[in-house]
């Protein structure tokens, strides 16, 4: 077998069998090489787990620089939405490509306001999990369900998709809201239309109970944690979605697998299971090293959490803004959190060791995110709930850009078998 690579075009060889294909290049100058009929020509596949080299769609939606440490969104710098705008805007910029004028920012608006309740029986259904379930589950399994409530199935054009797009918006924080209360024994909350997004959704958490002052500081936070989460192209749960929709699935089924892909703890359940292992080092006398030891240690399947990242091999930059909101927020609201001081301490020992250094292992959005919802009051079983909320704008970008791309086809992988070869059947009364 060989492999020549050109400027243009790379051609493999394989015993008699030849594949040429083009070099493809986007717009950033990443490059790939085309093997759609690869398997055709040379009846080789190619193997790669976890999908490290495999690009799986042409996207415009985001550009990430992992070497950089670079986001942008349909061109525009991550930190500049996040200094900017709010996470509505964000969102409408993810789904339809442009930021909205001021006229459809107030179209826009309507649609948004027209939406802003959970309805009797999407109350009633709450109502009927179990106290202890965990918000992520019951987050999937709801949003799967409205499936019941609104799907028109077989939309497949953006413009039909339009409502669904609003509704899951919107919907998504009063779900999140209203389980929070109910769990507690405490009634719905009818959301409030001259609050902004989060604003809206922290009063339908906490009520009056929250001083309108604290609430209006963390609503500015928690915009801007929303932003940084909105979108990341092609990562475990957007391509779980794109995955879901590429057998027409509808997008509730799409994005309720979404939830669920975004729940474990290497994914959007990494910000739970810092706060987790932060309050360790609390608890045990802030012993950092002790962690550090076990997150090296390949005998134990402990990884520092909030750590490392597939495509970062520099600092993530949603980190770095994370860290200044946690900073701000704790600022204004005169709150001190003793795990922040430990995070930051957490930081510097495994920036400065050899074993994170080498592996190119720096802190990730998770690191920082759950401090600022702990000042926040909102428990930790909700905060990968915080990052779905965010992250749906990204999903409903990616579902409508996959719905509308014309080389769409169903998402379905090979493999190479490596189990017993052919042999013959047995009867049950002449096996051994
Ligand atoms: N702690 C200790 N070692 C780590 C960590 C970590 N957090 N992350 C990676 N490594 C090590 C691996 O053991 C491996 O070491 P080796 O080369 O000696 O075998 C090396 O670094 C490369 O790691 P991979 O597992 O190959 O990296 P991959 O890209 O597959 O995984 C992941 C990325 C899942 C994020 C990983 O870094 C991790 O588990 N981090 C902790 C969980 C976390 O914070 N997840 C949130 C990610 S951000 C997000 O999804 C929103």
């Amino acid at each position: 077998m060989s492999l020549e690579l050109q400027k243009d075009n790379a051609t493999v060889t394989i015993g008699d069998k030849t594949f040429t294909t083009d070099v493809l290049v986007g717009t950033e100058n990443e490059m790939a090489l085309d093997l759609q009929a690869l398997r055709k020509n040379t009846g080789v596949i190619g193997l790669d787990p976890g999908f490290g080299n495999t690009g799986s769609c042409k996207s415009a939606i985001t550009f990430l620089d992992g070497e950089k440490g670079l986001i942008r969104h349909r061109g525009y710098e991550l930190q500049e939405l996040a200094d900017n705008c709010n996470f509505l805007e964000v969102a409408y910029l993810l789904v339809l490509g442009e930021l909205p004028t001021p006229h459809q920012y107030r179209q826009f608006m309507e649609k948004v306001k027209e939406n802003n309740f959970l309805g009797p029986s999407l109350q009633e259904l709450l109502n009927h999990y179990p106290s202890n379930s965990h918000p992520m589950a019951v987050l999937a399994s709801v949003v799967l369900s409205l499936t019941g409530f609104y799907a028109d199935l077989g939309k497949e054009k953006f413009y039909e998709l339009d409502m669904d797009v609003v509704r899951l918006l919107v919907k998504t924080p009063l779900i999140a809201a209203h389980n929070y209360r109910r769990k507690r024994g405490m009634k719905y909350i009818i959301p409030d239309n001259s609050l902004g997004y989060a604003e809206n959704f922290l009063y339908c958490m906490f009520g009056r109970s929250l001083d309108p002052q604290r609430r209006k500081i963390m609503a500015d936070a928690m915009e801007k944690l929303l932003i940084i989460h909105a979108d990341h192209e092609q990562n475990c749960s957007t391509s779980t979605v794109r995955m879901i929709s590429s057998s027409n699935a509808n997008v509730y089924a799409a994005i309720g697998g979404g939830i669920g892909a975004l729940w474990g703890p290497l994914h959007g359940g990494a910000n739970e299971a810092v706060i987790n292992m932060l309050e360790y080092i609390n608890m045990t006398g802030g012993n950092i090293d002790a962690v550090i030891k076990r997150a090296k240690d390949k005998d134990d399947e402990f990884r520092l959490m909030g750590f490392g990242h597939r495509v970062y091999k520099t600092y993530d930059p949603r980190a770095h803004i994370a860290k200044a909101v946690v900073d701000d927020l704790l600022e204004k609201l005169g709150v001190e959190e003793p795990l922040v001081d430990i995070a930051m301490k957490l930081e510097q020992v495994a920036i400065h060791d050899d074993y994170f250094v080498s592996r190119n292992l720096y802190p990730n959005v998770d690191f920082y995110t759950g401090t600022a919802y702990k000042a926040m009051g909102i428990p930790k079983e909700m905060f990968t709930v915080l990052f779905a909320m965010g992250r749906m704008a990204g999903w409903l970008a990616h579902l409508i850009e996959f719905r509308n791309d014309e080389d769409r086809r169903i998402s379905r992988p090979r493999q190479v078998y490596t189990g017993a070869p052919h042999r013959s059947f047995v009867p049950m009364d002449q096996r051994d």
